[in-house]
């Protein structure tokens, strides 16, 4: 670990100390009462169908020929090791994964989001972000901003826009889980209140353009400047406060509204693609 924060990999290019590190990393975060690490699974073949975020950003990266990608939110490291992009920078201040063993190309960040965007040169540019971290609508919004400004013509994708239910809409993580307990229902679902940023996108973005992907794997929206030439500039605080007035409710009471541009995976990426090729 660099003193930053950064960790830059060490190239186990042979793969010959993976399995007994990790075993032994894991035998004394068990003694320590810790959850395993997780080492990555890069590249399954075929791509198993829950593998939605590499299976669409990998899209993108060969079609667009995407050189340089961003992950905001790493987690285990499941979608940042499957995605093929040359260059990879990870963001996250609780990754559950062992941070040494990352694939080649890639560089981490062991902090918040914001931590990152307020230490990174103002010249660094990326080509594709999946943004997939704090799952609240002011913290995914500010992603998206600051994403943009360190995007060259590129494309945004954000995961959980679209809540299962009203439970899995409620911004706070733990209320969400007691209210669906107390609902007797099951599982864990959990997607917040993202989908205000799609809101915010349809009344103060029209120099953007964007598509919500809900019919195989978790809904994402995927979005891209209209323009290369396009300035994305935040909404101001009273803006972005008048977009938490409606409720999930009211703006789902007839499905995914129609601003939200719902369509298939496959329609969204071929717009996304033609757009940016233009
Ligand atoms: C849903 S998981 C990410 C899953 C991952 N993108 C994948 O596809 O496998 C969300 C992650 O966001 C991280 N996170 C929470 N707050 C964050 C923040 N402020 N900035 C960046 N990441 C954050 C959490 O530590 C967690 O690992």
């Amino acid at each position: 670990m660099i003193d930053n924060g950064f960790a830059r990999p060490f190239l186990d290019r042979w793969g010959l100390f993976r399995a007994d590190r990790t075993e032994g990393i894991n035998g004394l975060r068990s003694i320590a009462g810790l959850l395993p690490l997780l080492t990555y699974r890069p590249d399954p073949d075929p791509m198993p169908d829950e593998l939605w975020s590499p299976r669409r950003l990998n899209i993108l990266i060969r079609e667009l020929h995407l050189r340089s990608y961003l992950e905001i939110g790493v987690f285990e490291g499941e979608t940042f090791a499957n995605v093929k992009a040359r260059r990879r920078y990870g963001v996250d201040p609780s990754p559950l994964f062992d941070a040494v063993l990352l694939p080649r190309g890639s560089t981490f960040a062991v902090m918040t989001s914001d931590a990152f965007f307020s230490t990174l040169r103002a010249s660094k540019r990326f080509d594709v972000a999946f943004i997939d971290g704090l799952h609240t609508f002011e913290q995914t919004y500010r992603d998206v901003i600051n994403t943009f400004s360190h995007l060259r013509s590129g494309v945004i994708l954000i995961d959980d826009t679209v809540p299962i239910d009203e439970y899995s809409a409620i911004p706070d993580q733990e209320a969400s889980y007691r209210a669906r307990d107390e609902a007797g229902l099951e599982g864990r679902p959990w997607h917040g209140d993202v989908w205000r940023v799609v809101m915010l996108l349809d009344r103060h973005h029209p120099e953007l353009e964007w598509r919500t992907m809900i019919d195989q794997g978790n809904p994402q929206t995927l979005v891209w400047r209209r323009s290369r030439a396009a300035i994305v500039t935040a909404a101001s605080n009273e803006e972005i406060a008048l977009v938490t007035h409606p409720t999930y409710t009211d703006e789902f009471a007839h499905g995914v509204p129609n601003y939200f541009h719902p369509t298939s995976e496959s329609a969204a990426l071929a717009d996304c693609i033609s757009s940016l090729r233009d």
